[in-house]
């Protein structure tokens, strides 16, 4: 074994030492990754907005409530703008599809935590809107809010917190030493 691969085994069992402590960062993901990622969530999501207002024909302009099973944060606003709700607004404030906070196969269904998370979401950002903006004086807006989007902007876990955090991509390794 000549020096330099000797070199490059050593050096990868080191690294490999050091990966099994930190795990290795996933390389962020480029423009045409992002941009791919966002084609085939919206691609997905048009299926089930398209798949359940065939399913509610002729029902799309009544109450959410009267249309669906478990309304209980978005009484009032009509079955399609819940759909609309349910894309645009929470899908795409936080990057993902129906998915991760719906059983696909029954919406109704509280199997999935983020659901429930999502509700408690809602509440906590009617403080913020209606209490604690409020109470802050000279405030430019007449009317500040924040919404989904505000905080998440495309991530289901914006915020503090090593795993909110994008991890920083790691050095890349040493060149091998020349060769004589
Ligand atoms: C961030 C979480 C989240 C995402 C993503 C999400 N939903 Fe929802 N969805 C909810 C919550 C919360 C409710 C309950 C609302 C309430 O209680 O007023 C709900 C309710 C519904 C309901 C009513 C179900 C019933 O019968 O009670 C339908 C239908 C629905 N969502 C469709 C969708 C579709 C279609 C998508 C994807 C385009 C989607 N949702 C994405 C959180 C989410
Ligand atoms: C003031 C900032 C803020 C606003 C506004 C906000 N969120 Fe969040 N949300 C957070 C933070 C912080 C977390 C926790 C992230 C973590 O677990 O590290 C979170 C977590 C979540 C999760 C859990 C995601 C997961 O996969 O663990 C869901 C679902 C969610 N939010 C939905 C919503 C929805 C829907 C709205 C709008 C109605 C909303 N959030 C508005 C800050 C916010």
């Amino acid at each position: 074994m000549n020096n330099v691969l000797l070199m490059s085994v050593a050096f990868a069992a080191l690294t490999q030492a050091a990966s099994a402590q930190t795990p290795a960062a996933a390389p962020a993901p480029t423009p045409e990754q992002v941009a791919a990622r966002n084609d085939s969530l919206r691609a997905d999501r048009l299926i089930h907005v398209n798949r359940l207002l065939e399913q509610i024909k002729g029902k799309e302009d009544l109450p959410a409530e009267e249309v669906f099973q478990d309304i209980r944060t978005l009484k009032g606003v009509s079955a399609r703008m819940l759909l609309g709700i349910m894309s645009r607004g929470y899908s795409n404030a936080l990057g993902v599809s129906c998915s991760h906070c719906h059983v696909t196969s029954d919406f109704s269904s509280e199997d999935k935590v983020a659901k429930q998370v999502a509700r408690d979401m809602v509440a906590m950002s009617a403080v913020i809107n209606d209490s604690l903006l409020k109470n802050i004086r000279n405030i430019r807006s007449e009317n500040p809010g924040v919404s989904c989007s505000t905080c998440h902007s495309g991530q289901t876990r914006p915020g503090f917190g090593p795993r909110a955090q994008p991890q920083p991509v790691p050095p890349p390794p040493p060149p091998p030493p020349p060769t004589g």
